[in-house]
């Protein structure tokens, strides 16, 4: 898979862009050193099952769903914040593999996704020129040239709260909270209330009647673990190379490298240069990777990107995550199809419709609009309907919290209620509703597939 010279470390010889100017680069050598001799985070073995997963969503017999917050806070961190997005994760899980008959595989954007690539390195506050905001385990968001120092501390402590929401997660999902016997419990308030939940509600009282047809078939459902457990993986955007390489540990079953820091890394529309540091590193771990393909991304670029990253075909292996923008996703997206399908790479293709329609609101706010995100969404399954290719996933920016950050949506969100709880660091997210009125449509998509 790597070239010959691959180490956990050969991504230094290249160019690596959206690497943090860190003020002191011999604290930053001792963070690393020390990171590098913590646990790992996630196992081998839970990383090998994912590309396995993956790879029946690669042949067409699963559904990707891979969602959580564009960048995760230090602040906001909180049992129920996690609960409530895994809750909001849950559900749309729950709607989209209800609604279509096809397994839902659940990936997080969470438990490690705390540092951004920016457009600039600074940017303008007033008159003065600070360095940009890169994510929490970079930097602090406040407007001062000292929050704005690249701190290395900060990649332990996201390397901690990374421990911590895995902790929680798999407590949750292993534990009871994510039994299908409750799936009415998870229609938190803000959401029941609301027409999508209305909706869910339905579902939910339907799965109840089966279990009970089922228990009163005599079925011993108490020893159906599917019932009882969710299978949950965490991702991130591997940006800050150091980071990965301090948590790529030596499988001791395989002897393959895997970076333990989550079961799947991507790389973002600006790191993914072939010949670039962070494609380097991706071609050496063993998890399963994924690479955001943009509007200008042409057919041999992705097909460039496939020969580097799976030169052995592996099903699982590589995830293509587009996002054009509603208006492009037409032209640009069919292309790519037919070029990787004619080169026979069995990629798991997977639908980012939040970051090519990203715009600002004459409130001043950075939004999306539900409906963009939707249509993207429908052109995807469109093309790969026309070219005989599985629309395997989408890749959502959420939230469990009741937010205003997209427009739209049943709750018809407008630019003047924005700022009413516009709460975001980085990319506005979907709300609960938002979230859930989205797995409606998304399943409706899929039964028709
Ligand atoms: C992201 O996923 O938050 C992101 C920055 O995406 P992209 O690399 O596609 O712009
Ligand atoms: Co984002």
């Amino acid at each position: 898979m790597a070239t010959p010279s691959w180490s956990p470390s050969s991504w230094r010889d290249r160019p690596a862009g959206q690497q943090p100017d860190w003020p002191d680069p011999a604290a930053l050598d001792r963070v690393l050193k020390q990171l590098s001799t913590l646990p790992p985070l996630v196992f081998a073995g839970e990383a090998r099952a994912l590309t396995g997963e993956l790879g029946r969503v690669a042949a067409g017999e699963a559904f990707l769903l891979q969602a959580g917050d564009c960048a995760e806070s230090f602040d906001g961190f909180s049992a129920d914040a996690i609960r409530d997005k895994l809750r909001v994760i849950l559900q749309m899980a729950v709607v989209l593999t209800y609604g279509s008959g096809v397994p839902v595989l659940k990936v997080g954007r969470i438990a490690g996704q705390f540092a951004k690539p920016r457009s600039s390195p600074t940017e303008l506050v007033g008159d003065v020129e600070l360095p940009s905001f890169r994510g929490h385990m970079v930097n602090d968001i406040a407007p001062t040239a000292e929050a704005r120092a690249a701190d290395p501390e900060r990649l332990i402590q996201g390397y901690h709260q990374a421990a911590a929401t895995l902790n929680l997660l798999r407590a949750f999902t292993k534990g009871g909270f994510a039994d299908l016997n409750r799936v009415h419990a998870w229609n938190q308030e803000f959401v029941a209330s609301s027409r999508q939940g209305r909706r869910y509600e339905r579902i939910a009282d339907e799965i109840e009647r089966a279990l009970r047809f089922m228990r009163a078939c005599g079925i011993d459902l108490e020893n159906e673990h599917q019932l009882h457990q969710v299978d949950f993986y965490t991702s991130h955007e591997a940006l800050l190379l150091g980071y990965e390489e301090a948590l790529t540990r030596r499988d001791s079953i395989t002897g393959d490298w895997y970076d333990c820091s989550a079961h799947m890394l991507w790389v973002g529309e600006r790191t993914r240069s072939v010949d670039g540091a962070h494609v380097e590193f991706l071609s050496g771990i063993h998890n399963p990777v994924g690479v955001k393909l943009g509007p200008a991304a042409e057919p041999d670029e992705a097909l460039a990107l496939c020969e580097r990253l799976n030169p052995g075909r592996v099903p699982g292996r590589l995830t293509l995550i587009s996002r054009m923008g509603a208006a492009q996703i037409g032209d640009r997206l069919p292309p790519l199809l037919r070029a990787v399908a004619d080169a026979g790479h069995p990629v798991v293709w997977a639908c980012d419709p939040m970051h090519g329609n990203t715009f600002t609101s004459p409130s001043g706010h950075k939004t999306r609009h539900f409906d963009d995100v939707l249509a993207e969404i429908g052109g995807f399954f469109e093309a790969h309907r026309a070219e005989g290719t599985w629309p395997g996933g989408v890749h959502i920016e959420l939230t469990g919290d009741d937010v205003t950050e997209c427009l739209g949506g049943a709750e018809e969100i407008l630019d003047h209620h924005l700022a009413t709880r516009y709460e975001t660091m980085c990319d506005p997210r979907l709300n609960a509703r938002q979230s859930l009125d989205l797995a409606f449509q998304v399943a409706e998509l899929l039964r028709t597939s």
